[in-house]
This record gives C-alpha cells, structure tokens and sequence, in this order.
C-alpha cells in the first residue's frame, strides 16, 4: 500500500492522509481528512503581506484543490472550526463515498445530502482480503498471555468461533457466572464496576472473564460492547481443562490479579493494550514494605516503582512535594534521563510495589508520555514558594554536574539567582532589580561559554541542541530585560517563571543530561 501526505494548515495536529492500493480492478483510493481546517475561516487568514502572520492566496487554492481530490472513499472530520472541516466544503466533491465523522449531535439535512454517517466500529471493504487477519492476531493475542505454550494448545483455544457482538450489547453482567471466556479481537469493550466506580476501556487483545475460570465467582463488572466487535468465544470449562493441563493456574492466576491492580492506576491502564499489560505483569519484581524498610533486590535499579497499597510521600528534605496513593509511582527522573532522582521517597505505612524495570517500559511511548507529565509537574511544585519551606534559589548536592568548574558555577548562579528574586518579590526599585538582572545575565553569558567549551572538550554529542537552548534562553532574557528598561514590570510573574526555567529547569533537566552522559 502506498501513502501520500497531503499538507494542509492546522494549528494543532496532524496532515490529511490518502493512501492506495492495487486490486483486481485497479487502483483503489481512500482518504483520511482528519484534522482539516473549515475554508471559510481558512479564507479570512489569506494575506498578500508576506511579513503579516496569514496565509496567501494561492496556498488558499491549493488546500480546496487538496480537499475535492476524487477517492474512491474519503473520510471527512466534519466538527467545524479551526481544528474540523466543515461538510459544505465538499459539496462538489466527486468522491464515490464520503463519511462524515467527528460531529456528536445529529447531522443537519445538508450534512445527510453530502455524506454518509460513520458510526464507530463500521467496515466499507474497498480490496476484499483473502487474508485471515482476526486469526492471526487472534494467535499473537493468545501468545502474549501463553508465551510458553506450544503452539499446537494454542491451536486448540483457536479451534473456537469468532462472534460477531452489535454495540451497547452485554457480553458479561456483573454478578452472574459466565459460561464464557472471550477474546476482544476487534472494537472496544467497557467496564463497568459500580460498585468501585472502576470503569475501564478494553481493547483488542482484552481476555474478558478468565479470572473467572480459577476464582469460580460471579463477574465482579459488567462488560459492554461499545462498538461493533468480534470476538473468540471459548467455553470457560475449555478454557480452565486448557489452564490446568498446562499447569499455568498459579502463574496466569497472579499475572491476572496484577493486570487488574494495573488497571486501577492511570500509568499501566489508560491507553495500554492487554498484550503491553501481559509484558509489564510479566517483568515486574513484587517490593514488600514493612514501614519504612523494603525487602527488595532491584531498590536501586532504573525503572518505575508503583505503589500497589499503602502511603508514600516524594519528598525534598523536609517539604512534601508529593501524597502518593496507590497508583502513584516514582522513578521519572533516571527513567527519563539517567540522572539521580532529586527526590526522596518516605513511606508512610507497610506497603507493597510494583518494580517495572527499564528495559520492559522503553518502547511504550504512552507510558513514557504520563512518566514526562508526572516529572514536569514535580518540577513545577518544587519551583513553586507556596510548597517549598526554603527558598527556591537554593544549591541541593544533587543538582551537581560532576564537574567541579560548572558545578561552581552553577552555585554562584544559583546565588545571584536568589538575589534578584528577592530584589523582585520585596518590591526593589527599578534600577536594584535591573542591576541584579544585568549582573546574572553577563555571569550566565560568561557560563554558557564556558559549559558549551567543557562539553566540547568532552565530545557532547548533544552540544548544538544544547547551544540552541543557552542561545533561546538569552534571547528571552534580554527581551524581559528591554521591557523593564521601559519601566513595564507588569510581566513580572512571566519573567519569574522564566528565571526558575533558566537557573534551576535546565540546570536539573538539560545539564544534567551532560552529566548522565559523562558517567554512561
Ligand atoms: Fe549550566
Ligand atoms: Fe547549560
């Protein structure tokens, strides 16, 4: 299959896409127009001042040419707006099929004139395949919950039908015993447990009522078809003779008591396939806690600590940065970066964690989206007065490089950093704060020099991006600096978040990483 890009102006995300594909009848051609911008707005941006921020006129034709391409099958975002196309816009499209998507309400009479709705789940087959796709994954699925089992019992569980289920249908209700166990090979399964307000969405690969071929309980949620599924429905009895002629009842008894704690957290539930959940349960290490004196080998390893029950807190000496409940983890910084984790953790009562090390989690790019979340906004409250007891300018022996040069000077900063932010906050006058301003700048020009230097000497192999920041850094500086020349001292608290990013943000985050790379 081929794929084409088709740029369009968005403030936000993403290209339309077309791709295409040989079949017996020739070319066939579909389009997915998600994220477009509505023409009529579009046209109120178009300028011939080429210095003005808006787009010209010929780029304007461009884009509506773009969007009237004739497909064989187009899908169009029809939510209006700067982010959504808008229906009228393909009133003279040719396209033999277009389907209007990403409205919530009803379509409007001229919407239901220029395409077809397209509710989620449903298929227009333009290359009918030959190819048994559901099988397949149905076997890669089986495999990541079995990995050990050869493959001809893996066969057995697939000798099983694959059922169609229509959306809002019921697979499993809460309270009742399943004669079941079905494997979500296609659409999206809901979970529902009232009873814990636990309401999870499960997709492809999900293993729905298994826990209850060794637990013999009545289903603990209810399971709901949020969209057109299907799925290998095998007979519970099957599936327990399946488990205990391969001796798995305690190995796949635990991985399931972990994946359903998993799906209590936000790190290893939301947006995490089964198949990804089954890898995680399989590599974590179980850390029992008495108080504050943990049992455990890998205490000091990289990787991400989840705490399953009990009570932390992420401490920085004596200020709490952080309440852990369970699901809250730790971990983020030598996760993220290599570097040594500027905070402490203090558990509060007995407690028990799940160890997920490294190597497990570096291709996940979803949990590694959340650990970035989790470690900028630790930055941010530790940056923030209102939690911290010391000042904010203030030298912690982990901030340190191992360069003994920049480490100084890193101090030093730190130090005229204090000054000017008290200068600031106990309303100094103009020229105080001005002169405290200019001194730090010149001793900052004077240390990034010095930094790109030693990280040249030591063949940094992130130097040019590194330059890039000192250089984007004094730009914005001096841009504050000129404002205050002209006595505007109303962005003040914009400027204050800019002095923790340039003194301690890139020191922690960005110098750091040189630091990490020296000692690799
Ligand atoms: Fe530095
Ligand atoms: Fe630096």
């Amino acid at each position: 299959m081929e794929v084409k890009p088709v740029f369009t102006p968005h403030p936000v995300e993403n290209t339309i896409f077309i791709f295409r594909s040989l079949s017996g009848k020739g070319l066939k051609t579909f389009g997915h127009f998600a994220d477009l911008t509505d023409l009529s707005l579009l046209k109120k941006m178009i300028t011939s001042d080429q210095t003005a921020p808006g787009i010209s006129a010929e780029l304007f034709e461009s884009v509506k040419e773009n969007y009237l391409v004739e497909l064989n099958l187009k899908k169009v975002d029809v939510g209006g707006g700067m982010i959504h196309g808008n229906a009228s816009d393909f009133i003279k499209d040719k396209t033999a099929k277009i389907l209007l998507a990403h409205i919530s309400g009803d379509f409007t009479d001229g919407q239901k004139q220029i395409g077809s709705g397209a509710p989620f789940g449903m298929t227009d087959i333009l290359i009918p395949s030959h190819h048994e796709f559901t099988r397949s994954s149905a076997y890669i699925y089986l495999k990541s919950y079995f990995p050990n089992i050869s493959h001809h019992f893996i066969e057995m569980l697939l000798n099983n039908p694959i059922v169609n289920i229509n959306p809002e249908s019921i697979i499993i209700k809460n309270g009742e015993i399943p004669e079941h166990v079905y494997l979500v090979l296609t659409g999206n399964i809901e979970m529902l447990n009232q009873s814990s307000g636990i309401k999870n969405i499960l997709s492809a690969g999900a293993l729905i009522g298994d826990y209850l071929a060794f637990e013999e309980a009545p289903a603990e949620a209810t399971f709901r078809a949020m969209s057109f599924s299907q799925m290998l429905k095998i007979p519970l009895e099957f599936y327990r003779e399946f488990i205990l002629k391969n001796n798995l009842k305690v190995e796949i008894r635990e991985l399931n008591r972990r994946r359903r704690i998993f799906n209590r957290t936000g790190i290893f539930a939301d947006g995490i396939s089964s198949k990804i959940q089954n890898k995680i349960a399989q590599a974590i290490e179980i850390i029992e806690c008495e108080g504050t004196q943990c049992a455990a080998s890998s205490k000091d390893s990289p990787g991400l600590y989840l705490l399953v029950s009990g009570r932390a807190r992420i401490m920085l000496e004596n200020d709490i940065i952080e309440n852990l409940e369970p699901g809250g983890f730790w971990g983020e910084t030598r996760l993220l970066y290599n570097m040594n984790e500027l905070f402490k953790i203090k558990l509060l009562e007995p407690s028990v964690i799940y160890f997920a090390p490294r190597e497990i989690l570096t291709d996940i790019p979803i949990i590694y989206w959340k650990i970035r979340e989790v470690y900028e906004r630790r930055m941010k409250t530790m940056l923030n007065p209102d939690f911290v007891s010391k000042s904010i300018f203030k030298w912690y022996e982990d901030y340190k490089v191992g360069i003994a040069e920049i480490d100084e000077q890193h101090k030093k900063l730190i130090v005229m950093a204090d000054i000017l932010y008290k200068n600031i906050i106990t309303n100094k006058n103009k020229t105080v704060i001005l002169n405290s301003l200019k001194f730090l700048l010149d001793y900052t020009n004077h240390h990034f020099s010095n930094e790109e230097i030693i990280m040249g000497n030591k063949k940094y192999p992130e130097l040019d991006k590194h330059k890039k920041l000192h250089v984007q850094l004094i730009e914005q500086i001096s841009m504050f600096e000129l404002k205050f020349e002209k006595n505007n001292f109303e962005i003040i608290d914009d400027f204050i978040d800019l002095l923790k990013e340039w003194i301690i943000g890139h020191i922690l985050t960005e110098d750091r990483k040189f630091s990490a790379y020296l000692k690799r």
